[in-house]
């Protein structure tokens, strides 16, 4: 079985899916771990929309789209040429996490009156990304995504604020592996410092 640190080292961010759904087991897991994430004073604000149809992939796909970027080309699923005048982050994946928060259910701090959603829906996507990857899912966490676009298509409510989606699904097997961007990480003394920051690190 697994370690945790396995786990953690096999996770790559998969952008391109294979076209087989998640079975419902491994998504009721990947949820129930995000459902045992902690939550500043337990309050449990996240809210999930799971998406997982035709029609609302078809609405990912239209809120994942956006005018010709030159630094997103070799990101993007598909980019109309010539015009180049578009390009279309969603990668296929047949389900989609919504990961939201609701701001009149968390924790506020009393005197900066700044809440934890961010971070208590953070802690639960992360949660929900490290179950994937140990059932053998494939993930990717999206930020940028049009959040207007999505709240219009999904009819997401007000108080709810969007914080990432996570992309689920079988990794393809001609899958392209980016290396600029996944697979390395820096020395462990640039980002990590013990009892004082040296002066390098600052
Ligand atoms: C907060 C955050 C936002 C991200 N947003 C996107 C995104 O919008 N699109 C995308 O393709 N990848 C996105 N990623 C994936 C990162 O690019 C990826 O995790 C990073 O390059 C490390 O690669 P790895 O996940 O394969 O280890 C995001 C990751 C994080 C943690």
């Amino acid at each position: 079985m697994p370690d945790l640190m396995d786990i953690s080292r096999r996770r790559h961010t998969v952008r391109s899916y294979a076209d087989r759904p998640v079975e419902p087991e491994k998504l009721a897991a990947v949820l129930e771990a995000g459902r045992w994430a902690p939550t500043a004073v337990n309050a449990q604000p996240q809210r999930i929309l799971v998406l997982d149809t035709p029609e609302n992939l078809a609405k990912v796909r239209e809120f994942c789209t956006f005018g010709w970027q030159k630094k997103y080309v070799d990101l993007a699923c598909e980019s109309d040429t010539p015009e180049h005048d578009r390009i279309v982050l969603y990668y296929g994946a047949p389900t989609v996490l919504l990961v939201c928060y609701d701001r009149d259910v968390c924790w506020r701090h009393p005197t900066t009156g700044e809440t934890s959603g961010v971070t208590d829906a953070t802690i639960v996507a992360t949660h929900m990304m490290l179950e994937a990857a140990s059932l053998g899912l494939g993930s990717a966490w999206i930020s940028y995504f049009d959040h207007d676009k999505a709240r219009e298509l999904l009819d997401i409510p007000q108080s709810w604020e969007m914080v990432c989606m996570l992309y689920l699904g079988y990794e393809a097997s001609d899958a392209a592996v980016h290396h600029d961007l996944s697979g390395s990480r820096q020395p462990i003394e640039k980002t990590c410092f013990f009892n004082a920051v040296t002066h390098e690190g600052a």
